[in-house]
């Protein structure tokens, strides 16, 4: 894993998106994998920002989502993919038709899965994996349990989760919905480059067991490890808990650099 390190999430999100920028200029038509949550929020205004200004261009660009709330629809304030139209969607020169969602309204869950594991292959699989990490360590909507399904699948979601989601349905934990539709571990683990973004103290300890902790499915996260090119850029706050030397090729000054 390669860690980076920065005084202030405003750095962070930064360097999230220009790695992404970067990609889209090496790479026009990558194909990134994107999450919702508070994480990525700068990260996604940055974004909006460089392509305003001529430094990403999205127009070969395709996404896929990680997650999405089962039983509400595209429109629902509090679906993952009405947070992506208002947060960079509607703001950038994406190709509609190169954006991919889960269809939590489906009539048939279980085919909705299938189809898209398959949309990822026929695409070439995912060049860039954004992550954010739950407190509690899941990844997506990969909660920690005894089992994990390594592809895309149908989620029952821990109560933390309901209640971390509640903003979006008028506060109201009981509002929001018990099951999702994710990813995979092993979906994800499949991405050619993978980039976490953690922030603040809530995910210290979870930053910490998914760097050196053991390979569990009590903690999906620590999953990670066995990728090949994980990239984790941290706050001070959530890096709080890991130990000098990081591991070898990370960077912890100031600037993330
Ligand atoms: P957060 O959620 O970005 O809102 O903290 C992260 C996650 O649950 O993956």
């Amino acid at each position: 894993m390669h860690i980076r390190i920065f005084d202030t999430s405003d750095d962070l999100a930064r360097a999230a998106a220009q790695r992404v920028a970067e990609l889209l200029q090496r790479t026009p038509n990558a194909v990134l994998g994107l999450a919702t949550g508070r994480t990525p929020l700068e990260t996604y205004a940055e974004l909006r920002r460089s392509y305003a200004r001529g430094a990403a261009d999205f127009s070969h660009a395709t996404t896929f989502n990680l997650d999405e709330f089962v039983g509400i629809d595209r429109t629902h304030p509090g679906s993952f993919r009405r947070y992506m139209d208002m947060k960079l969607f509607d703001e950038v020169n994406l190709d509609l038709s190169r954006i991919h969602f889960l269809d939590g309204m489906a009539s048939d869950l279980g085919a909705e899965c299938v189809r898209y594991e398959r949309a990822i292959e026929d695409r070439g699989g995912i060049d860039l994996q954004l992550l954010g990490i739950g407190a509690n360590g899941h990844i997506g909507f990969n909660e920690p349990a005894d089992e994990l399904i390594a592809s895309t699948h149908r989620v029952m979601l821990h109560e933390t989760t309901r209640r971390d989601n509640a903003a979006q349905f008028g506060g109201d934990p009981t509002r929001v919905p018990h099951e999702a539709l994710s990813m995979g571990m092993g979906t994800i683990l499949k991405a050619r480059a993978v980039l976490l973004l953690a922030m603040g103290s809530r995910k210290a300890h979870c930053v910490e067991r998914a760097v050196y902790g053991p390979l569990t499915t009590r903690l999906p996260a620590s999953f990670l490890q066995t990728h090949r090119a994980v990239e984790l850029l941290l706050d001070r706050q959530a890096a709080a808990l890991l130990r000098e030397p990081l591991p070898t090729g990370s960077v912890s000054s100031g600037s993330g650099r």
